[in-house]
This record gives structure tokens, sequence and C-alpha cells, in this order.
């Protein structure tokens, strides 16, 4: 392929060497005249291990040229990958003026193009930024998206210290367009890679580098301040954190990172408040573990504005206990949703099979008779009857008798706190995830 790399620092000096030693053919556009010297004489921008002799290879071989003439260079290519820096501005946002000086330049060179072109955003970007880029293009070029280019965002993992290892060994390679011609450009561009492809949406690729950053900055925040708990208590953080590390099950695993309802019952409340007060006895600041809580009441409060949003005072409610199968109701953010909503003057039916009052016993029945005491009087074990008789219901247990309700019954609305089923789009009517 003949591919345009614009911008050459960390993510663009990776793209050239590697794509540029599998042979394909790279214009390198920069505005730096520093950086297009050093590639015009087949030296990385950059220190990275194995870029130099993968630069120098592909340099040798007449795969690189570097200009700042990105007219000349368009008519002629197939792909373009945008790799220029999106620093934040003062404000916090990506600055994203240099995404739209390069959709600029594109779309000028493209005007004289009769080849279809796919344009590659690699740089981290704002969602709305691939709609933008191609809107830019089309104006500037004449062409149509979709007829004569596309624009697809492909976001890069690299790392720097191992970018060259990463860029062939990243954990996917995400690829957001709804074209299939521009994926199978796209999908023969990373035949090399050895990563699975994932063709998602604009806004899914959009979005997912900001996601994992944000994490990983969490992941490490988070392990500071367990550590400097553990100082003050003369723990060693390392052997915590090594203990931490082999549960792949609970902690380290796609467990509890699907969007859904607050957390409950009668551990995680609990011990996060004994961590926190540890912490605040020795003087550890630990604002990471203090926000838990914080953002955990705002999703219970969510729900509340949900609800209270929707034309309807009678509320259904299908599963009570703080997880499905359990008739634990200790500390079910549900039940606490319950006695907001009978305060509010609502009227409340529940429907959970697991909980047959007559058999809660001890420190679960006293919590929950001191919560809601007339509990009696609104559950029922008849899930079509709750339904039938309240207006807005909301589904809080993945239990498979509730997947089909929505379909149903399209006249009642449905506020989701579960993700009852995957794939929303046979839920016409009145359906409302918490968090999607
Ligand atoms: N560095 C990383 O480890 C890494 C990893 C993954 C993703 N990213 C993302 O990739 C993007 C690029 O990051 P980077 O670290 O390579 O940036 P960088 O600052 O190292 O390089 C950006 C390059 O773009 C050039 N440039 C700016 N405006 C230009 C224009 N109008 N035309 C042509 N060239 C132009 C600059 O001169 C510079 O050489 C960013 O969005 C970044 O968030 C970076």
């Amino acid at each position: 392929m003949i591919i345009n790399v614009f911008g050459l620092g960390y993510v663009g000096c990776v793209s050239v060497a590697c794509f540029g030693k599998e042979g394909h053919r790279i214009h390198c556009i920069d505005i730096n005249d520093y950086k297009i010297g050093l590639i015009n004489r087949g030296e990385p921008t950059i220190i990275e291990k194995d870029l130099d002799w993968m630069m120098k290879e592909a340099w040798e071989a007449g795969n690189i040229l570097a200009t700042r003439d990105y007219r000349s260079v368009m008519p002629d290519s197939d792909l373009s990958i945008i790799c220029v820096g999106t620093p934040n501005n003062k404000h916090g946002h990506l600055d994203l003026s240099g995404i739209g000086h390069v959709a600029e330049n594109i779309g000028e060179g493209l005007a004289a193009s009769r080849r279809y072109h796919v344009v590659v955003i690699r740089s981290t970007v704002l969602p709305g930024t691939n709609e933008k880029v191609g809107r830019i293009i089309a104006e500037k070029s004449g062409k149509k998206r979709g007829t004569d280019f596309e624009v697809v965002s492909n976001p890069e993992f690299l790392r720097e210290g191992s970018a060259v290892h990463d860029f062939y060994h990243p954990p996917c390679t995400v690829i957001g367009t709804s074209s299939d011609q521009a994926f199978a450009v796209m999908a023969d561009l990373y035949k090399n890679v050895q990563a699975p492809i994932r063709r998602v949406s604009i806004p899914a690729a959009e979005m997912i580098k900001m996601v994992n950053n944000s994490f990983h900055a969490l992941k490490v925040s988070f392990a500071n301040e367990i550590g400097n708990i553990c100082k003050s208590l003369g723990i060693d953080s390392h052997e915590v954190m090594d203990l931490f590390c082999e549960d792949t099950k609970l902690n380290l695993s796609p467990y509890y990172l699907k969007p859904g309802f607050a957390y409950g019952g009668s551990c995680l409340p609990k011990d996060l408040s004994a961590l926190k007060t540890i912490a605040h006895d020795h003087y550890v600041i630990t604002p990471v573990i203090n926000a838990i809580e914080i953002s955990n009441e705002n999703q219970k409060k969510r729900l509340i504005e949900l609800v209270t949003e929707q034309n309807g005072k009678r509320i259904g409610v299908l599963g009570l206990s703080f997880k499905p199968g359990t008739d634990d109701l200790r500390h079910s953010p549900i039940v606490e949703f319950v006695e907001a909503m009978l305060g509010k003057g609502y009227e409340v039916k529940i429907y959970d099979k697991n909980v047959h009052l007559s058999k809660i016993v001890g420190a679960n029945k006293e919590y929950i008779m001191a919560k809601i005491p007339h509990i009696s009087d609104y559950i029922s074990d008849n899930l079509d009857d709750v339904v039938q008789r309240t207006e807005v219901i909301v589904i809080s247990h993945k239990n498979p008798e509730f997947v089909d309700l929505p379909k149903r019954y399209p006249d009642k609305m449905f506020i989701d706190l579960v993700r009852i089923q995957r794939d929303l789009s046979e839920y016409q009517g009145a359906y409302c995830g918490i968090s999607w």
C-alpha cells in the first residue's frame, strides 16, 4: 500500500518504521523540518528499542520519504494515518486543532485523487472527531464520504519504552467503522499484527483510549493509597498487592467492570468503610478510596432521578435482594430505593422469587423491618401481576424471567439496572438503561 503518515512523533515514527519494514511505501508528513530531515536520513525521531535498524532498513529499501508537501503525495496514495499530538488545552479538553489542520491538508490533497482513500485516526481524540474530520475532508476535497473516501477510528495502544513490541502485540486492534470496504483495507494493513481485530462503532473506538488510560491511572493511585495505608501500619504493601494480584477471579478480571447499579450487601460497604477509617486514624490521605462511596451514592441518586423523571406514580421493582439468587436484603441498594420512593409517596410493588418473608430471620429480618416495616404489603410472588399493576418497572436482577418483559409490555416504562440483554435492539418501546 502507499501510506501517508501525518505527525512524526512517538506514534507516527513507530508506524512509519513498522509499516515501512513490511514493504509499504510511506510518505511521512510533519510541520517540523528537523524531524523531516531525520527521517530522510533513515533515522527515527525518537529513541526506542529496535526502531533505529527498522527505520534504516525501510529507508534503504526506498520505502520512506519525508516531506512537508502533502499535496504532492496525496493523490497517489491509498491510506492516510493521522498521528499528530492532541495535548490538553488549559481547560483540560484535548486540543484537536492539529487534527483539524491535517483533515484540511488531506482534503486539499484528495481533491486531485481518483483513488478510494482510507483516512485513519490513530491519535487519541474526543468522540465526534471522526465525523468532523469526515466533514472537513468532504468540504475541502469535494469528494463524498463512503464513495470516494472513508474515515476510520483506530486508536494506538503502544507504551513508550516497548513501543515496537506493543505495535505488533496490542491487546486487540480496534477498528471503528461502519464501512465494509474500509474495514477490509484495515484488516489487510494489520494482517501481520498478532492480535484479534475488533470491529466496533466509531464512538466506541474514539472513547476507548481515554477509558483505558483513566483506568490505568486509577490503578496506580489505588495501589499507591493501599501502599501508604500499609506503610503506616508497618505492613509490606508489596506482599499485600502480590496476594491481591493473584486473585484473577474478582480483582484482575472483567468482574465488576460492567456499568450498572450501585454496589451493596454486607461486605463491600462495611470493609471499604473500615479501610477508610484506618487511613483516617493514621493520617493517611486517600482521596481515591474516599471517593468510592461518594460515587456509589451518586449512582443510587441517579436511579431515583431516572424514575421520578417518568410519568407514573406506581413503581414495580423486580429483584429486591442485593444479589440475584439470594434472599440477603442487608444493605441492598434496591431496598434503599424502595424506602426512598415510599417516602416520596410512590406506590411500590415488588417481585423477588427468592425473598420469602416467612423464612427471613436474624440480622436480615431486623434490617428489612427497620427499613420497610410493611414490606409484606408490597411484595408479591406473581411477576405479571406486579408488572400489570405498575407503570414504571425497575429491573434490578439479571433474571431470565425478565428478559422479554419490555417486549411483552411495550406500554410500560422499564428502567434496567443490569443490562438484561446485551442486544437491546428488540426493545422498541419505553426502555431506559441506567448507564447506557
Ligand atoms: N506517546 C504515546 O505513548 C502514545 C500512545 C498511544 C496514543 N498516543 C496518542 O497519539 C497521538 C500522538 O502522540 P505522540 O506521542 O506521537 O505525539 P508527539 O507530540 O510525539 O508527536 C506529534 C507530532 O505531530 C506533529 N504535528 C503537529 N501538528 C501537525 C500538522 N498539522 N501536520 C503534521 N504534523 C503535525 C508534531 O510536529 C509532532 O512531530 C496523541 O493523540 C497521543 O495521545 C500516544
